[in-house]
C-alpha cells in the first residue's frame, strides 16, 4: 500500500484493512524526499508497533526501493514456512500495489518495470491488459495498481489531501485553502515560513493575517496598496506541493493516538 509520507494518515483509505483481511502487506511512505525525515522515522516506528512493516521510499529517485523485495520476503516469511511445513510447493508470490490517487503508484510501477523489463505475460498470443511483471525470483508484481478513493471522514483529511494536491477538485476557494495551510505551517513548521517568506508568525495571527503578511513580504500588491491574496495563495500552495518550503510532514502519529484511530490500522 503506497501512502504519502507528508500525510500518512489522510492518504490511506481505512477500508483497505477490511479488504486485505489477513493478507500480508507492506506500507510504503512514499515521497519521503519531501517529508520530514525524523517524522517519517516516527511513522515507521508507529507502524512497527502495530506489527506492520513500513518503508520510506522516493519513487522519483528510486531511494528505498531496494528494501521492498527483502521487506516483502520478510513479511511473507511466516506464510512460506507454513506452506513448507505442510509440504506445499513453493508457489509463485504475487503482489499488487494499492493506494489513493497521486501517492505515486504509477511512478513506482514504472520504476520497477523499467528495471525489470521481463513481463510475465509479455509473450506472443497473450492478450495485453493486466500483466504480471517478474520483479525477483518467484515474485511478481501486477502492472496495474488498485485505486482506492480517499475517505473524507472529517474536514482535516479533506484539507490535507487538498494541500498536497491529492484532490485536485477545489474543495474550497484557493485563498481559504491557503489560509488553512499557512496556519498549520505556523504551528508545525514556522521556520519554513521564515525561510521562504521572511514571515515570523506572531502570537494571535490567524491564517488570513499570516497570508496577508506573507503577501506583503513578497511584494504581492495590487492597486491602492491592497495585497494580492490570491497570488499569495497560489504561490504558497505551489511551493508547498513542490517541496520548495522544505521537508514537511503535516501529520504526526500522536494525532492518531489522541482521537479514535481513523486510519483503521488494527
Ligand atoms: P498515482 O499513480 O498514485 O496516481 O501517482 P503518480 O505515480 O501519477 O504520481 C503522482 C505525482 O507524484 C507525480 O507528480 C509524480 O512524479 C510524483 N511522485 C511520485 N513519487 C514521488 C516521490 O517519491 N517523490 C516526489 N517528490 N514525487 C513523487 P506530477 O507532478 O503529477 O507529475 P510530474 O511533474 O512528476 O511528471
Amino acid at each position: 500500500e503506497i501512502t504519502d509520507a507528508r500525510i500518512p494518515q489522510s492518504s490511506r483509505n481505512p477500508e483497505i484493512d477490511r479488504m486485505l483481511g489477513q493478507k500480508p502487506r507492506l506500507i510504503l511512505l512514499n515521497k519521503c524526499d519531501v517529508a520530514d525525515p525524523n517524522l517519517t522515522a516516527r511513522w515507521c516506528e508507529y507502524y512497527r508497533s502495530k506489527g506492520i512493516l513500513a518503508i520510506p521510499t522516493d519513487c522519483k529517485s528510486g531511494r528505498g526501493l531496494n528494501e521492498i523485495i527483502p521487506g516483502a520476503r520478510q513479511v511473507l516469511d511466516e506464510v512460506m514456512k507454513r506452506r513448507e511445513a505442510k509440504g506445499l510447493s513453493q508457489k509463485l508470490l504475487r503482489m499488487m500495489i494499492v493506494g489513493i490517487p497521486n501517492v505515486g503508484k504509477s511512478t513506482f510501477i514504472n520504476k520497477v518495470a523499467r528495471k525489470k523489463s521481463a513481463k510475465a505475460g509479455d509473450r506472443p498470443g497473450v492478450t495485453r491488459g493486466k500483466q504480471w511483471i517478474t520483479v525477483d525470483q518467484g515474485l511478481e508484481l501486477l502492472d496495474t495498481p488498485g485505486i482506492l478513493w480517499p475517505k473524507f471522514e472529517d474536514e482535516t483529511i479533506g484539507l490535507h489531501l487538498a494541500f498536497t494536491g491529492a484532490v485536485r477538485d477545489a474543495i474550497m476557494d484557493v485563498e481559504t485553502l491557503a489560509c488553512h495551510l499557512i496556519q498549520l505551517l505556523a504551528q508545525r513548521k514556522p521556520e519554513s515560513l521564515a525561510a521562504r517568506f521572511k514571515l515570523v508568525p506572531e502570537e494571535g495571527m490567524d491564517g488570513w493575517a499570516l497570508l496577508e503578511a506573507g503577501a506583503r513580504k513578497r511584494g504581492f500588491l495590487i492597486s491602492g496598496g491592497e495585497v494580492d491574496l490570491e497570488r499569495m495563495a497560489h504561490i504558497l500552495l505551489d511551493e508547498f506541493r513542490g517541496g520548495k518550503m522544505g521537508r514537511i510532514t503535516l501529520e504526526l502519529p500522536e494525532d492518531l493516538e489522541r482521537g479514535a484511530d481513523p486510519s483503521g490500522v488494527p
